[in-house]
């Protein structure tokens, strides 16, 4: 299978400090395989995501290292010749829904809009698709939906959202950020299941997760990180079967035991 991504010593740092955030970073994405990046909260999964796209402000971040994406490098693009890959090949559903959408439009005329810019399609097809894309994520009232603003609805609704636009546009690696976290068990049954067709259909993913049960679920491989570094990296199995290092089995132990708190 062909190489998606290749990531080779991936360093993020603030500006003016010298000790780096995430600190050599080294992975590949094929088609149609997801790996997992675990780690606790604050370990830098969130940035080395956003490192990929180009998503940190060079006033704050100082990234280094290869990002190459079928071969091209990334890290040296323009900020123009980046963003019209991004939501086309390579698209980010990011942790904060919210952070997705402009406020002070409503959500018709963003998935409208958003379509439109990737796809050539007249308003009425993107509206249509956009609608048909929402119901398969279980949102239904489409016209209610699509006249509405983005802070009258719900995290999880938002979220779903954005899925379902990730959808529509058949990008080619999608880097879903905490995707399912928000959601409830239903509809992060149903994410999950349109994220394993995606795969199916050659999809890349990368996958961003406190969650072992979603890794367990979907990923191929796992990184388990810490402090910005890569502590254990391994097959899914490998990982879940034999973990090697400490933190990996206390982080198993942690995940597990959530479980049964929220089974009680
Ligand atoms: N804008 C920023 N300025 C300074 N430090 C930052 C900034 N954004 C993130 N950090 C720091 O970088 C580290 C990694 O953050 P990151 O958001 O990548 O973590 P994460 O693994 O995604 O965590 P979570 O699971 O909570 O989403 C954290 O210690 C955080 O405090
Ligand atoms: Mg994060």
């Amino acid at each position: 299978m062909s190489e998606l991504l290749k990531v080779t010593g991936l360093n993020i740092g603030l500006v003016n400090a010298e000790q780096p955030i995430v600190e050599n970073v080294s992975f590949a994405l094929r088609e149609g395989a997801a790996l997992a990046l675990v780690g606790e909260s604050g370990s830098g999964k969130t940035l080395t995501c956003k490192a990929i796209l180009q998503l940190l402000g060079t006033k704050t971040f100082h990234v280094s290292g290869s990002v190459l994406y079928r071969g091209t490098e990334l890290l040296s693009m323009k900020e123009q010749e980046i963003r019209a890959l991004c939501g086309h090949r390579i698209s980010m559903i990011v942790q904060n829904p919210m952070s997705a959408f402009d406020p002070t439009v409503k959500i018709g005329a963003q998935i409208v809009e958003t379509i439109r810019a990737h796809k050539n399609m007249t308003k009425k097809d993107a509206y249509a698709a956009g609608c048909a894309a929402l119901e398969k994520m279980n949102l239904p009232r489409c016209s209610q939906l699509m006249n509405s603003y983005p802070h009258t609805l719900s995290g999880g609704m938002l979220q779903r959202i954005v899925i379902a636009l990730a959808l529509i546009l058949e990008p080619e690696i999608i880097i879903a950020d905490e995707a399912t976290t928000a959601l409830d068990v239903k509809n992060q049954k149903d994410v999950l299941e349109e994220i394993e067709k995606m795969k199916k259909r050659g999809i890349g993913v990368l996958l961003v997760t406190h969650d072992f049960g979603v890794a367990a679920k979907l990923a191929d491989d796992v990184i388990v990180m810490k402090d910005g570094k890569m502590i254990e990296r391994g097959t899914v199995h490998q990982i879940f079967a034999a973990p090697k290092e400490p933190y990996t089995k206390a982080l198993l132990k942690a995940s597990l035991l959530e479980k049964e708190d929220r089974r009680d």
